[in-house]
């Protein structure tokens, strides 16, 4: 048995005698785990009782668009979009024309048209009101809007005619609640994504280090879009003050080494993607004391140089089937991004000016040219959030010819 446990419906029920049906279909949903809340429209309440519907449901019923308290409560937008699926049933020829054409006289109608997640509708009418062109043209625009419809199935109506328009069973309408609820597999459903973010650290001794003014947003950005293209995503950060974007499994990391062992950890992967402004070098011996100032003589530190993660996973045994390296240059953008694809063997660098004036650093746009071995294509400038969605979008169709010699 499917469960919908942590998944909320809101069952909006138009009045005809199929209302009555709702009941069981509040039953089978409720049986599932899902939370269900409930608008009756005006007509519905001549068909059934928000007492017997509350009674199921265990929530508040709600049924006038102008009750006070319900506005105060939870107003109709936020009662629309808290919810995963707006179910629709019965649905009228009245309510379906009235969705179709957009109108809002009413809390049913006004949560229809307010909502920005997904519409199941239930029609059920007398069979010459269901095959009526103005009905049909209905279904139509609808359908375009993107509803989905169960039913109406062929049969014995209350009427006592016969045809299409009796609702759909409350056991064929959870079928479809089902479906609609199911995660939908994504581009990167199944995918491994590591991404390295951030400035690394490298202390000089216990307080003081040396770093760089990396925010981290680019790399944040870009795990947010692989978490929504549906990969499992691996973001290793340095400190930075950005929050953790939902579903991304964060691993904070202070040096470069430490950035390269949780990276070598997490391989295999199919993509990874290095924005990590890693320090080049770190104090040969970090002292284990606060240096402290001795009358006329600086400390002079020894630098030694920090391992390239980039080349290090990219030339590795467990490589990943897309490595991608960012490249911040003053200069000479694309030469040198690709003199650096090479170097570090990975299968594209996304380069960008980080000159002063550039804005780059800490700002919420990025200039960035993909440079790879079929050439250079530049990108407008673009905020960091859509540079990330287009770039996961491009590296999803990159792992596809590899899926296809895997099937
Ligand atoms: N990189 C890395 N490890 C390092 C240095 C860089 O993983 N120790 C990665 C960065 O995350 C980035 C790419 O390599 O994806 C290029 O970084 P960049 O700083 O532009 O290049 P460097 O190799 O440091 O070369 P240079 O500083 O000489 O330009």
């Amino acid at each position: 048995m499917t469960s919908l446990a942590g998944k909320s419906v809101l069952l909006i029920i138009g009045g005809g005698i199929a209302a009555y049906k709702t009941h069981e279909l509040v039953r089978l949903l409720k049986t599932r785990g899902a939370a269900v809340r409930i608008i009756l429209s005006k007509a519905a309440e001549q068909f059934v009782t928000p007492l017997s519907l509350a009674s199921l449901s265990g929530e508040k019923v709600y049924t006038s668009l102008f009750s006070l308290t319900d506005e105060v409560e939870m107003g109709h937008i936020q009662l629309s979009r808290a919810a995963d699926l707006l179910i629709v049933a019965p649905a009228t020829a009245d309510l379906m024309a009235k969705m179709a054409n957009g109108l809002a006289d009413d809390l049913a109608s006004t949560a229809l048209l307010a909502t920005d997640k997904r519409v199941l509708i239930a029609p059920a009418m007398n069979v010459r009101m269901w095959q009526h062109p103005a009905t049909q043209r209905n279904v139509e625009a609808l359908r375009r809007d993107g509803v989905s419809l169960v039913g109406p199935d062929d049969g014995e109506m209350a009427c006592g005619e016969f045809g299409p328009g009796r609702m759909a069973e409350p056991n064929e309408i959870l079928a479809a609640i089902i479906n609609l609820l199911k995660p939908r597999s994504q581009p990167l459903t199944g995918k491994k994504v590591v991404i390295t973010a951030g400035p690394t650290r490298e202390p000089i001794d216990p307080v003081r280090f040396i770093s760089n003014h990396s925010s981290g947003k680019q790399g944040y950005a870009i795990a947010k879009a692989a978490v929504e293209l549906g990969a499992e995503t691996i973001l290793i950060s340095g400190p930075v003050s950005l929050p953790i974007p939902s579903g991304v499994q964060l691993m904070p990391v202070e040096t470069a080494q430490e950035m390269l062992e949780i990276c070598e950890g997490e391989m295999p992967a199919d993509i990874a993607i290095f924005t990590a402004a890693v320090a080049d070098w770190r104090v040969a011996s970090e002292a284990p004391q606060k240096l402290k100032k001795t009358s006329g003589a600086a400390p002079s530190l020894t630098l030694t140089e920090n391992p390239d993660i980039l080349a290090t996973i990219s030339h590795g045994a467990k490589r990943p089937h897309v490595v991608v390296g960012f490249a911040a240059e003053t200069g000479n953008v694309t030469e040198h991004a690709a003199q650096k694809l090479k170097k570090k063997g990975c299968d594209l660098i996304v380069a960008n000016d980080v000159s002063a004036g550039s804005g780059v650093f800490g700002g919420e746009r990025n200039t960035v040219h993909l440079v790879s071995a079929a050439g250079v294509e530049d990108w407008p400038q673009m905020s960091k959030d859509e540079v990330a969605r287009k770039l996961m979008e491009r590296l999803a169709q990159m792992l596809v010819p590899q899926n296809k010699a895997a099937e």
